[in-house]
C-alpha cells in the first residue's frame, strides 16, 4: 500500500473577526511542524462557497500567492504540511475539498485504510484530484451530508457533526481534522485520534490549532481536545463530544507564560537564540527543582513525586526518539553509574514492536519535549496496556514523563511529570530542550542516588553544587565559542564527514553532535564510542574526514586522548572539547571547556559542538530553524 504521510500543523477559526490574519498568524507558528506546502480555506459569507488557496512550497508563497486578494469571511480553516510520501505538490497540499465544492478539510495525521475507501468512493464515480490520504475525508462527508439531508436534517453545524462522527467510525489512523461546510457558514467541526488538537476560547470566537503558540496571540484560556473527542464550534460557543456520544463539560486551562513567547529577539535564527537561552534554562531547573532543607542543610531535589514512588523502583526503562533518546542516554548512564539503578534505554518505535519481557518494580519514563511524538506515545500506552493486565501489583505500571510542554498528550496523560519548562523551542534542531531534558535525569539519579543510598552525601552534594554553578559556566561557554565557532565553520563549511567520538557519559554528547550536525548542515556525520573507532570508522578517516573528540578529565580521558592519537596518525584534523591539560595539547584545534566534575561534562561539552553545527549551517546558507525533510514534532510513526 503506498502510504501517504503527513505530520503537518492544522489551525481553524470560527467567530466574528476576519479569519485569514488569524489563520496565517497561526500557520507561521505552526510551519515548524512541516514546511513541504500550505493552503487555506475560508468560507465566503456572500456567496456561501469556499474560497480555497494553496502553495507548494512553504507559507511565504501562500501570502504571495494570496497578497491580492479580498478573503473576508469569518469561518475558515488552514494546513501547513510535511510528507514523506508523495511529492509536495499544490494538488496535495491542503485543504481538500470534496467535488461539490462544499466540503473542506484540513488533517494532522494518516488515515491507514485510505486506498480501501478510496476505491470504494471511486468505483463510485468519484474523482480524486491529489494522492493524499485526506481526499478520502470530505468526500465521505459529502456522502453523509447527502444521506442525512434525505432525512429532512437542517443544513447546520449539529448536522456537520453527526456526519463527520459517522466517517470517522470508518477511518483507521490517527487524525486531527477540521472541517468546513458551506451550507453551514457559522460552523466548524474538529475531531482528533492520537493527533494532538487544541481548541483556543476568544471571546465569541474560537481558534483551534495542533499546538498553543498558534493560539497565544489570540487567548490564554485553551481547551485541549481529549482522544477520540469532536467537537462543534460556532460563535455561539462549543460542544465536544467523546467517541460514546457523550456530551463533555469541562473547565478550560490557563496557557503557561513560558508557551506564549516566541521572540527570535536579534538573533539571525531561533537556534542561535535557543542555544543563548541555556544559562536560563540552568536557572529555571535549579530555582524551580533544587531547595535546602533548612533542618539537615542538605540539597533536595523537588520532583512532584512521593519519595515511596523511589523506593519502590528497582530498575528503569526510557523510551524517547532522535534528541530526545540522546538525553535518556546520558540519563541512563547516571541512573545505572551515579545511582545505581540498572537502565535501559529505548528508541520508542523499537520498543513498541519488540518490548523486553516484563520485570518487577520497573519503572518507565517516556522522553519527548513536544509531548506528542507519536512513537513515543505509543509506546508508553502499550506499556501500560501490558503492565495493567498484570495481577500482581510489583508488574504495575510505574510512569514519569519528561516533557517541555505540559499541555500536550503525554503531559495530560501521565501524572508523574517533569516540566522542563525550557520554553517553546521554534528551531527544528533541539538544543536548549535536550539541555533541559539533561537536567531532568541529573534531578532523578540525584533522587534515586540519596534515597537508596548508593552515594554519600559529600559526592551528592559536590555534584549538586556543580550543577548550581552551571548558568554563568554556559554563559562564558556561549561568550567564548560562539566566535570560534563561526571561525571553524569558515574552514570547515564544505567537508563531507565529521567522525564524533566520546565515552562513557559523553559518548551520547556525540552522537547528539553528529546528529546537530547532520540536521542542519547535511553534512554527514557519525557519533562513535571512541574506543570503538578501530573497528570500522577508522577506515573513513584521511585529511579529508575532521574528528572532533569529546575528552574530559575522568575514568576514560587517557583512552579517549590514545583514540584521538589513532585518528590523528590517519592524517584527520583532530578538534577537541577538552579542558587545556596534560593530553588535549594532541588537538589541532581546541574547543576549550573549564575542567570539572566528569559527572557534569556533558552539560558543558554540547554547548560548542551545538554552536558548531549553527554556524557551519548558516555558513552554508541553509535553513537552519527548518531544515529540510524535518519536522519538529513527529506525530506518525
Ligand atoms: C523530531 C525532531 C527532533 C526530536 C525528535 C523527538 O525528529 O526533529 O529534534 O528530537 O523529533 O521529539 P520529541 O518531541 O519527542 O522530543
Amino acid at each position: 500500500m503506498k502510504k501517504i504521510i503527513c505530520m503537518c500543523g492544522i489551525v481553524a477559526v470560527t467567530g466574528y473577526k476576519k479569519a485569514l490574519p488569524l489563520l496565517i498568524n497561526g500557520l507561521e507558528k505552526l510551519e515548524y511542524r512541516g514546511y513541504d506546502s500550505a493552503g487555506i480555506a475560508v468560507i465566503n459569507p456572500d456567496t456561501k462557497n469556499i474560497i480555497c488557496n494553496k502553495a507548494e512550497g512553504k507559507l511565504t508563497n501562500l501570502l504571495n500567492n494570496i497578497s491580492n486578494k479580498h478573503i473576508h469571511g469569518t469561518v475558515g480553516i488552514g494546513h501547513t504540511r510535511w510528507a514523506t510520501h508523495g511529492k509536495p505538490e499544490v494538488k496535495n497540499a491542503h485543504p481538500h475539498i470534496d467535488s461539490s465544492g462544499k466540503v473542506a478539510v484540513v488533517q494532522n495525521g494518516i488515515i491507514e485504510n485510505y486506498q480501501e475507501l478510496k476505491d470504494k468512493l471511486e468505483k463510485e464515480g468519484i474523482r480524486f484530484n491529489s494522492d493524499t490520504d485526506t481526499e478520502v475525508i470530505p468526500h465521505l462527508i459529502q456522502k453523509e451530508l447527502l444521506a442525512l439531508n434525505k432525512l429532512n436534517l437542517e443544513k447546520n453545524g449539529s448536522t456537520l457533526l453527526v456526519a463527520l462522527r459517522n466517517v470517522i467510525s470508518d477511518l483507521e489512523g490517527s487524525y486531527a481534522l477540521a472541517v468546513l461546510w458551506a451550507d453551514a457558514p457559522d460552523s466548524l467541526v474538529v475531531a482528533r485520534k492520537q493527533a494532538p488538537l487544541i481548541i483556543g476560547l476568544g471571546e465569541g470566537e474560537f481558534i483551534c490549532a495542533s499546538d498553543t503558540p498558534a493560539i497565544a496571540n489570540f487567548t490564554k484560556i485553551i481547551l485541549p481536545l481529549e482522544d477520540e473527542e469532536i467537537a462543534l464550534l460556532t460563535p455561539l460557543g462549543i460542544e465536544i463530544y467523546d467517541s460514546n456520544n457523550e456530551r463533555q463539560y469541562r473547565n478550560p486551562i490557563h496557557l503557561h507564560v513560558s508557551e506564549q513567547v516566541i521572540d527570535k529577539k536579534d538573533y539571525k535564527h531561533y537556534m542561535l537564540k535557543e542555544i543563548y537561552d541555556q544559562p536560563d534554562t540552568a536557572k529555571y531547573w535549579i530555582e524551580k527543582f533544587l531547595f535546602k532543607d533548612s533542618k539537615t542543610g542538605q540539597y533536595q531535589i523537588d520532583y512532584p513525586f512521593d519519595t515511596e514512588f523511589f523506593e519502590s523502583i528497582e530498575r528503569i526503562e526510557i523510551v524517547a526518539c532522535g534528541t530526545s533518546k540522546h538525553a535518556a542516554m546520558v540519563g541512563s548512564f547516571l541512573l545505572e553509574q551515579f545511582s545505581g539503578i540498572p537502565t535501559n534505554v529505548f528508541y520508542a518505535s523499537e520498543f513498541r514492536y519488540s518490548p523486553p519481557p516484563l520485570l518487577p518494580n520497573t519503572l518507565t519514563i517516556g522522553v519527548t519535549q513536544s509531548g506528542e511524538t507519536a512513537d513515543t506515545i505509543a509506546a508508553i500506552n502499550m506499556e501500560i496496556k501490558r503492565r495493567s493486565s498484570m495481577s500482581d501489583e510489583k508488574y504495575k505500571p510505574n510512569l514519569v514523563a519528561i516533557t517541555n510542554r505540559m499541555e500536550s498528550s503525554i503531559g495530560r496523560q501521565i501524572s508523574n511529570i517533569i516540566d522542563i519548562g525550557a520554553g517553546v523551542e521554534i528551531g527544528v534542531a533541539a538544543t536548549k530542550t535536550f539541555f533541559a531534558q539533561l537536567l531532568s535525569f541529573y534531578g532523578l539519579a540525584i533522587k534515586f542516588a540519596q534515597i537508596k543510598g548508593t552515594q554519600n552525601n559529600e559526592i551528592i552534594n559536590q555534584l549538586i553544587s556543580e550543577l548550581t554553578k552551571l548558568p554563568p559556566l554556559i554563559e562564558e561557554l556561549l561568550e567564548k565559542h560562539n566566535k570560534t565557532s563561526e571561525k571553524l565553520a569558515h574552514d570547515f563549511f564544505n567537508i563531507k564527514d565529521v567522525i564524533f567520538l566520546g565515552r562513557g557519559i559523553n559518548y551520547p554528547i556525540a552522537l547528539e553532535g553528529a546528529l546537530k550536525l547532520k540536521e542542519i548542515s547535511y553534512i554527514h556525520a557519525a557519533g562513535y564510542p571512541a574506543g570503538e573507532m578501530k573497528h570500522g570508522p577508522i577506515a573513513l578517516l584521511d585529511k579529508k574526514v575532521p574528528v572532533i573528540s569529546i575528552a574530559t578529565p575522568g575514568v576514560v580521558f587517557d583512552k579517549v586522548i590514545s583514540n584521538a592519537q589513532e585518528a590523528k596518525a590517519r592524517d584527520s584534523y583532530l578538534i577537541g572539547i577538552a579542558p587545556e591539560c596534560k593530553g588535549t595539547e594532541i588537538f589541532d584545534y581546541l574547543m576549550m571547556i573549564p575542567e570539572t566534575n566528569e559527572w557534569i561534562s556533558p552539560l558543558l561539552a554540547i554547548v560548542p559542538l551545538q554552536l558548531l553545527s549553527y554556524h557551519i549551517a548558516a555558513h552554508r546558507g541553509l535553513d537552519v530553524d527548518q531544515p529540510r525533510n524535518l519536522a519538529k514534532s513527529v506525530t506518525v510513526e
